[in-house]
């Protein structure tokens, strides 16, 4: 997630995938730095992730298309750390290193690669009239790479970066985003789909459409306080439903592959024991991630945001609700289009009651009006959003089975942890990150039974973290920026992912999973 839209987000009080410890309802100790030692099952997904603009550079090479982020690079400086917003130009270059990277990726021992597919590397006008072969040859031969090396491709159609001209045409304001995603979908299909088995149309949506048109922070940044997210959201809604329609009509029985959508949340957790806490933080739970989840699994809207949004709409002198309505054929059509569930976490937050906020506020954190925090003491990252909140994993992935069921199963599409100014780290700082976040969903999956079937980690490389440039890292490889070959290096975190994807093992030694027995 961006620097600016977090900032804002905490402005906000809500998108944000932030915040962080403690056990339910109480938050006044730290968490426990216990680590389990039974091992994940052998058939888990492991894997990194990772997104077209923030890796791949050749913006414009070989008739790529301009995005809605090489626009904004290139036309607003501002909007980026000082003398970086041209940085993703050549990012780390993975255009040009599809066999290092693979083999790197095989180095590592995962099995599974989340990556994204820039729309206008594929389509640079966003239309089907105008396909780039070039672009489809550069995802082909990556995808033929992994499979030789047993990787299975996780791919992403749309992780922020829409074509600059379908942005022209209102992006996601515009319901007419939503066949020119489907001709760009079928393309997918037609040309991938008998190698790729696990597709996710958009990844956090959430952020897509809060931060693009409605909070800012994201681009296009057009934005459109209270309505934007909104219209955004069922416009996306409507394009995954029937791209997930398309791929069970037509290519499911032959390509055998699975559908889904990335969703991204910041675990609230009630401030307190008291019922107003418990139902604020269910509240922005639901508002949040339920705002997708629920029409994907369920065919609708959560009922709260339904009735808050008409509510706030009318006493602000709306003759609808600021929340659009599916249609019953909509809802038919949206209603279970998932094959597995998915969850991008990073931090989390303690959420307490408010009063209702002034009905002159028309925004979409006033519509939850809910107040969130993150207790000073809460262990920092570089990031002030991001706190490390090891325990909101695990109290995260059981909300989603209590709320959503598991029954196709919860892979984590992505955790990784922020330092800066693309450092080298250490085993006390991301090595230790994710082990302490996936002892807590090893914890889920042994302890409470939930079906947790994959782990991403976000990500390989220190990449281009959006409008934070290169000033916050993520990446278990250090990536030399100032070297023409874009020098890549293994950090500490890299040893200790690899001992895990590999042994399954969190520790030096574990017990066999009872699920492999
Ligand atoms: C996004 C990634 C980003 C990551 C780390 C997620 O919100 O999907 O693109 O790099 O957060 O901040």
């Amino acid at each position: 997630m961006t620097f600016l839209f977090l900032v804002l987000a905490i402005a906000d009080c809500l998108f944000s995938q932030s915040f962080a410890y403690g056990v339910h309802g109480s938050h006044a100790h730290l968490f426990s730095e216990e680590v389990s030692n039974i091992s994940f099952p052998k058939n888990f997904m492991w894997g990194y992730a990772t997104a077209a603009y923030q890796l791949e550079g050749a913006w414009n090479e070989d008739g790529k298309g301009e995005s809605v982020w090489d626009y904004d690079a290139h036309n607003h400086p501002d909007w980026w750390p000082a003398g970086q917003n041209l940085i993703g130009d050549v990012g780390v270059d993975a255009y040009h290193h599809t066999d290092e990277d693979v083999a790197l990726l095989a180095k590592q021992g995962v099995n599974t690669y989340r990556f994204s597919i820039a729309w206008p590397r594929i389509l640079p006008t966003g239309h089907i009239d105008n396909i780039n072969q070039k672009g489809i040859d550069y995802y082909k031969d990556l995808i033929q790479k992994l499979k030789a090396r047993n990787i299975e491709p996780l791919v992403t159609m749309h992780h922020w970066d829409n074509p600059r001209a379908i942005e022209d045409e209102g992006g996601f304001l515009n319901e007419s985003i939503i066949p020119a995603f489907v001709d760009y979908a079928t393309l997918l299909f037609d040309n991938f789909g008998d190698d790729v088995k696990w597709w996710v149309t958009f990844n956090e949506p959430k952020q897509t459409c809060g931060g693009g048109y409605d909070v800012g922070g994201i681009s296009p940044q057009n934005i459109h306080r209270g309505t934007g997210g909104y219209i955004c959201a069922h416009n996306l809604l409507r394009a995954h439903a029937k791209v997930y329609r398309l791929y069970e009509s037509k290519y499911k029985a032959t390509q055998k592959g699975r559908v889904s959508m990335v969703m991204d949340e910041s675990w609230s957790e009630p401030a307190s024991n008291s019922s107003a806490d418990i139902e604020a933080a269910e509240r922005i739970n639901l508002m949040t991630y339920g705002w997708y989840a629920h029409p994907i699994v369920f065919g609708d809207y959560p009922d709260i945001m339904k009735e808050r949004v008409a509510e706030r709409s009318s006493k602000q002198g709306f003759s609808t609700s600021r929340l659009p309505a599916f249609t019953d054929e909509e809802k038919a059509e949206i209603k279970g289009t998932y094959d597995f569930l998915t969850i991008n976490m990073y931090s989390s937050q303690l959420a307490a009651a408010q009063d209702e906020a002034p009905y002159t506020d028309i925004s979409l954190a006033s519509d939850i009006s809910v107040t969130v925090y993150q207790p000073d003491d809460w262990e920092k990252t570089v990031t002030d959003w991001f706190k490390v909140v090891p325990w909101g994993a695990r109290h995260l992935v059981t909300w989603i089975r209590d709320t959503y069921g598991d029954e196709k199963g919860i892979i984590v599409t992505e955790n990784g942890y922020h330092d800066s100014g693309n450092v080298f780290d250490d085993l006390d700082t991301r090595g230790r990150y994710h082990k302490l976040y996936l002892s807590n969903i090893n914890d889920a999956i042994y302890k409470d039974g939930v079906n947790v079937t994959g782990y991403m980690a976000w990500s390989l490389w220190n990449d281009i973290e959006w409008y934070a440039g290169i000033v916050v890292n993520l990446g278990h490889y250090h990536v030399d920026f100032d070297s023409p070959n874009r020098t890549r290096t293994p950090k500490a975190s890299a040893a200790y992912y690899q001992q895990v994807v590999t042994t399954g093992c969190l520790v030096d030694t574990c017990e066999p999973s009872p699920k492999d027995l």
